[in-house]
């Protein structure tokens, strides 16, 4: 372990920066050395050791398997920020996407979510929440808002595509034109984690998306619950 340290710096991240540098030099799927042998071999305590392992694990640097070991992880997906479908998005990557249908049920809107979707409080909406995979695994869920009048029958259609987007365009005649978009933090709640093969606790990156067609009239309100280990978000910024 480098000895250079700043005695401002807690003893954990002294560990952390040791496993950095072993984990830059070793491929993706390799073995990291045990708890136990860390703390031997560090001469700090189990607890400091556990908690550099836990960030790093968090920040997806390593994976815990359970039973096994922790392995250096596999890298992340990178994720355009576009105003495409995860369906397509998935497929432009060079991924596959797949979605299952966990709930959805015809309720009347709350105040916020009316607002969101520019209808009365309490007039029918669709809430239907999705849990996405990506190359068969799991990677989000996501919970969308629609308005009923405007797009009667979504769940039925639902059920037999699995694309949102191909829905709303080839049933309803209307495409997302533009959106806006929000990121933010989150601990995994104990369902997020049963459903994303996470932990409890876990970082999640949760994307708020607001779209609207091209005459300017709201879409749909959709809350996106993204493994945080595992997604880069790429943005492309331009000053022209
Ligand atoms: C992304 C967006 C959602 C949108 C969805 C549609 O995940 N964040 O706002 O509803 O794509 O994807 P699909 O057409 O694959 O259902």
């Amino acid at each position: 372990m480098s000895s250079e340290s700043d005695p401002r710096e807690p003893k954990y991240y002294l560990v952390k920066r040791h496993l950095l540098e072993l984990i830059d030099t070793l491929p993706p799927g390799s073995l990291v050395p045990t708890e136990r042998l860390l703390t031997a071999e560090l001469g700090t305590s189990r607890t400091t050791v556990r908690q550099a392992l836990g960030e790093l694990v968090g920040e997806g640097r390593l994976v815990r398997r359970q039973g096994s070991g922790t392995y250096v992880a596999e890298p992340k997906i990178t994720w355009p920020l576009r105003m495409t479908s995860f369906t397509d998005q998935a497929a432009a990557t060079g991924h596959s996407a797949a979605t299952q249908l966990l709930e959805s049920v015809r309720e009347k809107a709350s105040e916020d979510i009316a607002g969101k979707l520019s209808i009365r409080a309490g007039a029918a909406t669709y809430c239907i929440e999705r849990l996405r995979l990506v190359d068969d695994t799991p990677m989000a869920v996501e919970t969308s808002y629609l308005s009923a009048a405007r797009f009667p029958g979504l769940i039925k259609q639902l059920r037999k595509t699995a694309s949102l987007y191909r829905v709303l365009s080839e049933v309803y005649g209307c495409q997302p034109v533009e959106a806006e978009e929000t990121i933010e933090t989150a601990a995994a709640s104990p369902r997020e984690a049963e459903l994303l093969h996470t932990d409890t606790g876990a970082p999640m990156l949760v994307l708020g998306r607001h779209s609207f067609d091209a005459d300017g009239k709201p879409i749909e309100w959709v809350r996106s619950w993204y493994r945080g280990d595992r997604y880069v978000f790429v943005a492309k910024l331009s000053g022209r």
